[in-house]
Protein backbone atom coordinates (compact mmCIF):
# COMPACT_ATOMS: atom_id res chain seq x y z
CA UNK A 1 0.00 0.00 0.00
CA UNK A 2 0.89 3.59 -0.74
CA UNK A 3 2.20 5.51 2.60
CA UNK A 4 -0.24 8.47 2.52
CA UNK A 5 1.06 10.81 5.48
CA UNK A 6 -1.30 13.31 6.30
CA UNK A 7 -0.63 16.88 6.25
CA UNK A 8 0.47 18.56 9.27
CA UNK A 9 -0.49 22.63 8.63
CA UNK A 10 1.79 23.51 11.49
CA UNK A 11 4.97 21.68 10.52
CA UNK A 12 7.45 23.80 8.26
CA UNK A 13 8.09 23.67 5.66
CA UNK A 14 4.71 23.88 4.60
CA UNK A 15 4.43 22.29 1.07
CA UNK A 16 1.04 23.63 -0.84
CA UNK A 17 -0.35 22.96 -3.99
CA UNK A 18 -0.55 25.54 -6.39
CA UNK A 19 -3.31 25.32 -9.30
CA UNK A 20 -2.39 28.52 -10.46
CA UNK A 21 0.92 26.99 -11.47
CA UNK A 22 -0.37 23.83 -12.40
CA UNK A 23 -2.59 25.55 -15.43
CA UNK A 24 -0.12 27.74 -16.13
CA UNK A 25 2.56 25.50 -16.73
CA UNK A 26 0.09 22.62 -18.30
CA UNK A 27 1.62 20.02 -15.57
CA UNK A 28 -0.09 17.32 -13.42
CA UNK A 29 1.03 18.88 -10.09
CA UNK A 30 2.83 21.92 -8.90
CA UNK A 31 3.93 22.03 -5.49
CA UNK A 32 5.44 24.89 -3.14
CA UNK A 33 7.60 23.69 -0.39
CA UNK A 34 7.88 27.10 1.41
CA UNK A 35 10.95 27.68 3.20
CA UNK A 36 10.47 31.38 4.31
CA UNK A 37 8.46 30.24 7.51
CA UNK A 38 11.81 29.46 9.00
CA UNK A 39 13.28 31.38 11.80
CA UNK A 40 15.08 34.00 9.16
CA UNK A 41 12.86 33.16 6.56
CA UNK A 42 15.43 31.23 4.49
CA UNK A 43 16.09 27.77 3.81
CA UNK A 44 19.70 28.21 5.07
CA UNK A 45 17.61 27.93 8.61
CA UNK A 46 18.22 24.11 7.74
CA UNK A 47 21.88 24.01 7.14
CA UNK A 48 22.86 26.44 10.32
CA UNK A 49 20.83 24.04 12.91
CA UNK A 50 22.92 20.98 11.82
CA UNK A 51 26.32 23.44 11.56
CA UNK A 52 25.61 24.84 14.48
CA UNK A 53 24.25 21.97 16.72
CA UNK A 54 28.01 19.75 15.30
CA UNK A 55 29.82 22.51 16.05
CA UNK A 56 28.57 23.01 19.91
CA UNK A 57 28.99 18.98 19.95
CA UNK A 58 32.55 19.26 18.65
CA UNK A 59 33.17 21.90 22.10
CA UNK A 60 34.05 24.67 19.63
CA UNK A 61 33.96 27.97 21.76
CA UNK A 62 34.31 30.64 19.04
CA UNK A 63 33.36 30.77 15.60
CA UNK A 64 32.92 32.08 12.61
CA UNK A 65 30.99 32.16 9.36
CA UNK A 66 31.49 34.43 5.81
CA UNK A 67 28.58 34.72 3.30
CA UNK A 68 26.42 36.94 1.48
CA UNK A 69 24.08 37.02 3.64
CA UNK A 70 21.08 34.21 4.39
CA UNK A 71 23.73 31.89 5.14
CA UNK A 72 25.23 34.70 8.07
CA UNK A 73 22.32 35.44 9.57
CA UNK A 74 20.92 31.77 10.01
CA UNK A 75 24.48 30.99 11.48
CA UNK A 76 23.88 33.75 14.25
CA UNK A 77 20.52 32.98 14.73
CA UNK A 78 21.38 29.63 15.61
CA UNK A 79 24.45 30.24 17.27
CA UNK A 80 22.68 33.02 19.71
CA UNK A 81 20.60 30.10 20.43
CA UNK A 82 23.04 27.71 21.32
CA UNK A 83 24.95 30.57 23.29
CA UNK A 84 28.26 30.55 21.36
CA UNK A 85 29.73 33.43 20.08
CA UNK A 86 29.95 34.13 16.72
CA UNK A 87 31.22 36.52 14.17
CA UNK A 88 29.85 37.00 10.56
CA UNK A 89 31.39 38.51 7.52
CA UNK A 90 29.55 39.92 4.80
CA UNK A 91 30.69 41.84 2.16
CA UNK A 92 30.02 45.53 2.54
CA UNK A 93 27.92 46.00 -0.72
CA UNK A 94 25.52 43.24 0.70
CA UNK A 95 24.91 45.15 3.99
CA UNK A 96 21.08 45.29 3.06
CA UNK A 97 20.45 41.87 3.29
CA UNK A 98 21.33 41.99 7.51
CA UNK A 99 17.84 43.34 8.37
CA UNK A 100 16.57 43.81 11.60
CA UNK A 101 19.25 41.72 13.79
CA UNK A 102 19.84 43.65 16.97
CA UNK A 103 23.54 44.29 17.68
CA UNK A 104 25.20 42.09 20.25
CA UNK A 105 29.00 42.31 20.51
CA UNK A 106 29.36 38.16 21.32
CA UNK A 107 27.73 38.22 17.69
CA UNK A 108 29.84 40.58 15.96
CA UNK A 109 28.72 41.03 11.40
CA UNK A 110 31.61 42.48 10.15
CA UNK A 111 31.14 44.15 6.65
CA UNK A 112 33.79 43.53 4.62
CA UNK A 113 35.03 46.21 1.85
CA UNK A 114 36.55 44.26 -1.26
CA UNK A 115 35.98 42.95 -4.26
CA UNK A 116 33.40 39.55 -3.95
CA UNK A 117 36.33 36.84 -4.73
CA UNK A 118 38.37 38.53 -2.35
CA UNK A 119 36.22 38.34 0.94
CA UNK A 120 36.36 34.54 2.10
CA UNK A 121 40.35 35.09 2.44
CA UNK A 122 40.01 38.59 3.92
CA UNK A 123 36.83 36.81 6.75
CA UNK A 124 39.42 33.45 7.10
CA UNK A 125 42.38 36.04 8.16
CA UNK A 126 40.46 38.18 10.72
CA UNK A 127 38.64 35.20 12.22
CA UNK A 128 42.09 33.51 12.53
CA UNK A 129 43.63 37.11 13.99
CA UNK A 130 40.70 37.03 16.32
CA UNK A 131 41.08 33.34 17.06
CA UNK A 132 37.63 31.79 15.81
CA UNK A 133 37.16 28.26 14.49
CA UNK A 134 35.97 29.99 10.53
CA UNK A 135 32.64 27.45 9.43
CA UNK A 136 34.05 28.20 5.83
CA UNK A 137 31.94 25.80 3.52
CA UNK A 138 31.58 22.54 5.95
CA UNK A 139 30.34 18.66 4.85
CA UNK A 140 27.50 19.42 7.47
CA UNK A 141 26.17 21.78 4.86
CA UNK A 142 24.29 19.14 3.41
CA UNK A 143 22.79 17.42 6.55
CA UNK A 144 20.50 20.26 6.73
CA UNK A 145 19.17 20.48 3.36
CA UNK A 146 19.26 16.56 3.32
CA UNK A 147 16.46 17.02 5.37
CA UNK A 148 14.24 18.51 2.76
CA UNK A 149 14.58 15.51 1.03
CA UNK A 150 13.09 13.39 3.56
CA UNK A 151 10.08 15.90 4.09
CA UNK A 152 9.24 15.74 -0.04
CA UNK A 153 9.07 11.97 0.72
CA UNK A 154 6.91 12.94 3.52
CA UNK A 155 4.86 15.15 1.60
CA UNK A 156 4.68 14.60 -1.94
CA UNK A 157 6.61 11.55 -2.79
CA UNK A 158 4.79 11.28 -6.84
CA UNK A 159 7.39 14.32 -7.29
CA UNK A 160 9.85 13.74 -10.70
CA UNK A 161 11.01 16.96 -10.61
CA UNK A 162 12.76 19.00 -8.39
CA UNK A 163 12.87 23.02 -8.88
CA UNK A 164 15.48 25.75 -7.09
CA UNK A 165 17.54 28.69 -7.92
CA UNK A 166 21.13 27.97 -7.63
CA UNK A 167 24.26 29.96 -6.92
CA UNK A 168 26.67 26.98 -5.88
CA UNK A 169 24.37 24.51 -5.68
CA UNK A 170 24.43 23.04 -2.25
CA UNK A 171 20.74 22.66 -1.97
CA UNK A 172 20.36 19.71 -4.61
CA UNK A 173 23.62 18.29 -3.62
CA UNK A 174 21.92 18.21 0.09
CA UNK A 175 18.69 17.12 -1.13
CA UNK A 176 20.70 14.08 -3.31
CA UNK A 177 22.51 13.22 0.52
CA UNK A 178 19.09 12.22 1.78
CA UNK A 179 17.82 10.68 -0.90
CA UNK A 180 20.46 8.30 -1.13
CA UNK A 181 20.02 7.40 2.17
CA UNK A 182 16.22 6.99 1.78
CA UNK A 183 16.53 4.71 -0.59
CA UNK A 184 18.91 2.81 1.41
CA UNK A 185 16.92 2.92 4.37
CA UNK A 186 13.36 2.12 2.34
CA UNK A 187 12.40 -1.28 1.54
CA UNK A 188 10.70 -0.76 -1.82
CA UNK A 189 12.04 2.84 -2.79
CA UNK A 190 9.59 4.57 -5.04
CA UNK A 191 8.28 7.85 -6.72
CA UNK A 192 10.92 10.23 -6.00
CA UNK A 193 13.27 7.94 -4.48
CA UNK A 194 13.17 6.34 -8.07
CA UNK A 195 12.92 8.88 -10.33
CA UNK A 196 13.56 12.26 -10.22
CA UNK A 197 15.57 15.13 -11.72
CA UNK A 198 16.50 18.68 -11.30
CA UNK A 199 15.60 21.86 -13.17
CA UNK A 200 17.79 24.45 -11.64
CA UNK A 201 18.19 28.14 -12.52
CA UNK A 202 20.48 30.97 -11.93
CA UNK A 203 20.34 34.54 -13.15
CA UNK A 204 22.04 35.34 -16.45
CA UNK A 205 24.31 38.08 -14.69
CA UNK A 206 25.89 34.87 -12.34
CA UNK A 207 25.48 31.92 -14.47
CA UNK A 208 28.64 29.81 -14.24
CA UNK A 209 26.90 26.64 -13.28
CA UNK A 210 24.73 27.13 -16.02
CA UNK A 211 27.61 27.20 -18.76
CA UNK A 212 29.76 25.65 -17.21
CA UNK A 213 27.15 22.16 -16.97
CA UNK A 214 25.46 23.25 -20.49
CA UNK A 215 29.18 23.34 -21.94
CA UNK A 216 29.74 20.34 -20.82
CA UNK A 217 32.81 20.85 -18.42
CA UNK A 218 33.56 18.70 -15.04
CA UNK A 219 35.54 20.93 -13.51
CA UNK A 220 35.93 25.01 -13.23
CA UNK A 221 38.87 27.12 -12.61
CA UNK A 222 38.79 30.69 -11.01
CA UNK A 223 38.87 33.11 -14.15
CA UNK A 224 35.52 31.06 -15.47
CA UNK A 225 33.62 32.40 -12.29
CA UNK A 226 30.88 35.02 -13.66
CA UNK A 227 31.01 37.59 -10.66
CA UNK A 228 29.49 41.06 -11.49
CA UNK A 229 29.98 43.92 -9.58
CA UNK A 230 26.20 45.22 -9.86
CA UNK A 231 24.72 41.55 -9.43
CA UNK A 232 20.73 41.22 -10.08
CA UNK A 233 20.46 39.38 -6.82
CA UNK A 234 23.16 39.72 -4.46
CA UNK A 235 22.30 36.37 -2.72
CA UNK A 236 23.68 34.33 -5.64
CA UNK A 237 27.07 35.95 -6.03
CA UNK A 238 29.06 32.42 -5.43
CA UNK A 239 32.86 31.14 -5.71
CA UNK A 240 31.08 27.77 -4.83
CA UNK A 241 31.35 26.67 -8.19
CA UNK A 242 34.87 25.97 -8.34
CA UNK A 243 34.01 23.21 -5.49
CA UNK A 244 30.38 22.38 -6.76
CA UNK A 245 30.85 21.51 -9.96
CA UNK A 246 32.79 18.22 -9.85
CA UNK A 247 30.02 17.14 -7.07
CA UNK A 248 27.29 18.08 -8.97
CA UNK A 249 28.95 15.92 -12.31
CA UNK A 250 28.80 13.18 -10.05
CA UNK A 251 25.89 13.29 -7.59
CA UNK A 252 22.92 14.90 -10.17
CA UNK A 253 20.37 12.41 -11.63
CA UNK A 254 20.15 11.99 -15.62
CA UNK A 255 18.23 14.71 -17.21
CA UNK A 256 19.37 17.18 -14.68
CA UNK A 257 18.68 20.80 -16.15
CA UNK A 258 20.57 24.34 -15.54
CA UNK A 259 18.97 27.55 -17.00
CA UNK A 260 19.42 31.14 -16.98
CA UNK A 261 17.37 33.81 -16.45
CA UNK A 262 17.31 37.47 -17.59
CA UNK A 263 16.49 39.94 -14.94
CA UNK A 264 14.27 41.41 -17.66
CA UNK A 265 12.41 38.15 -17.79
CA UNK A 266 12.06 37.80 -13.60
CA UNK A 267 10.59 41.60 -13.93
CA UNK A 268 8.18 40.70 -16.20
CA UNK A 269 7.14 37.23 -14.96
CA UNK A 270 6.91 39.23 -11.00
CA UNK A 271 3.02 40.21 -11.66
CA UNK A 272 2.01 36.21 -12.31
CA UNK A 273 4.95 35.16 -9.70
CA UNK A 274 3.12 37.22 -7.04
CA UNK A 275 -0.26 36.28 -8.37
CA UNK A 276 1.29 32.21 -7.75
CA UNK A 277 2.55 33.49 -4.15
CA UNK A 278 -0.48 35.07 -2.72
CA UNK A 279 -2.76 31.77 -4.19
CA UNK A 280 -0.65 29.74 -1.75
CA UNK A 281 0.18 32.25 0.94
CA UNK A 282 3.28 33.11 1.00
CA UNK A 283 4.76 36.43 1.54
CA UNK A 284 7.73 37.25 -0.84
CA UNK A 285 9.74 40.27 -0.26
CA UNK A 286 11.05 40.95 -3.78
CA UNK A 287 12.83 43.96 -2.79
CA UNK A 288 14.94 41.65 -0.29
CA UNK A 289 15.61 38.60 -2.11
CA UNK A 290 14.89 37.83 -5.78
CA UNK A 291 16.24 34.60 -5.51
CA UNK A 292 12.31 32.16 -5.83
CA UNK A 293 11.32 35.00 -8.61
CA UNK A 294 14.11 33.51 -10.34
CA UNK A 295 13.50 30.09 -10.47
CA UNK A 296 9.63 31.54 -10.95
CA UNK A 297 10.28 33.10 -13.90
CA UNK A 298 12.47 30.34 -14.92
CA UNK A 299 9.64 28.12 -15.33
CA UNK A 300 6.73 29.77 -16.47
CA UNK A 301 9.32 30.64 -19.35
CA UNK A 302 10.04 26.64 -19.83
CA UNK A 303 8.04 23.86 -21.76
CA UNK A 304 7.41 20.93 -19.26
CA UNK A 305 5.66 17.87 -20.10
CA UNK A 306 1.93 17.44 -19.20
CA UNK A 307 2.63 14.54 -16.80
CA UNK A 308 5.43 16.54 -15.08
CA UNK A 309 4.87 16.94 -11.77
CA UNK A 310 7.13 19.12 -9.76
CA UNK A 311 8.00 20.50 -6.38
CA UNK A 312 9.37 23.98 -6.24
CA UNK A 313 11.90 24.94 -3.50
CA UNK A 314 10.93 28.43 -2.27
CA UNK A 315 14.10 29.23 -1.05
CA UNK A 316 13.14 32.80 0.67
CA UNK A 317 12.84 35.46 1.81
CA UNK A 318 9.97 37.12 3.40
CA UNK A 319 10.03 40.51 3.96
CA UNK A 320 11.31 41.79 7.43
CA UNK A 321 11.36 45.08 9.34
CA UNK A 322 14.56 46.80 8.13
CA UNK A 323 16.21 48.47 11.56
CA UNK A 324 19.00 51.21 11.15
CA UNK A 325 21.00 49.03 13.29
CA UNK A 326 24.13 50.32 12.32
CA UNK A 327 26.20 49.69 15.66
CA UNK A 328 25.31 45.75 15.03
CA UNK A 329 27.90 45.52 12.33
CA UNK A 330 31.46 47.54 11.84
CA UNK A 331 33.38 47.63 8.82
CA UNK A 332 36.44 45.93 8.23
CA UNK A 333 38.96 46.99 5.99
CA UNK A 334 41.15 44.16 4.84
C1 LIG B 1 17.40 32.46 -0.71
C2 LIG B 1 18.42 31.62 -1.41
N1 LIG B 1 18.05 30.90 -2.49
C3 LIG B 1 18.94 30.13 -3.14
C4 LIG B 1 20.26 30.05 -2.77
C5 LIG B 1 21.18 29.15 -3.55
O1 LIG B 1 21.60 28.05 -2.75
P1 LIG B 1 22.53 26.88 -3.28
O2 LIG B 1 23.07 27.23 -4.60
O3 LIG B 1 23.61 26.71 -2.25
O4 LIG B 1 21.66 25.64 -3.34
C6 LIG B 1 20.71 30.82 -1.67
C7 LIG B 1 22.10 30.83 -1.23
O5 LIG B 1 23.05 30.90 -1.94
C8 LIG B 1 19.75 31.60 -0.97
O6 LIG B 1 20.11 32.32 0.12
Amino acid sequence: MMYAPELDDHVLPATVRSPLLESQLGVAEAWLVDCTGFGTGTFKDLEAAVVIAGAREMGLTRISVHSTGNTALSYRQFAVRAGLPCACYVPRQNADKLGDITADPAYPVFLVDTSFPKVAKVAKDAAARDGRHHLAPVGWKLEGKASLAWWLYETAPQVDLIVQTVAGGYGPLGYETGFRRLSRAVDHPHGILKNRRYLLFQPADADTLTRAWQAGHRTLAEEELNLPDDPFEPTLQSTNPVATLPLLRQQMPDGTVFRAVTPVAVEEARPLADKVLAEAGIALDYERERSAYISLAGLLTSKLERTTKLAFIVSGSRPFQHRESADAWHVLLP
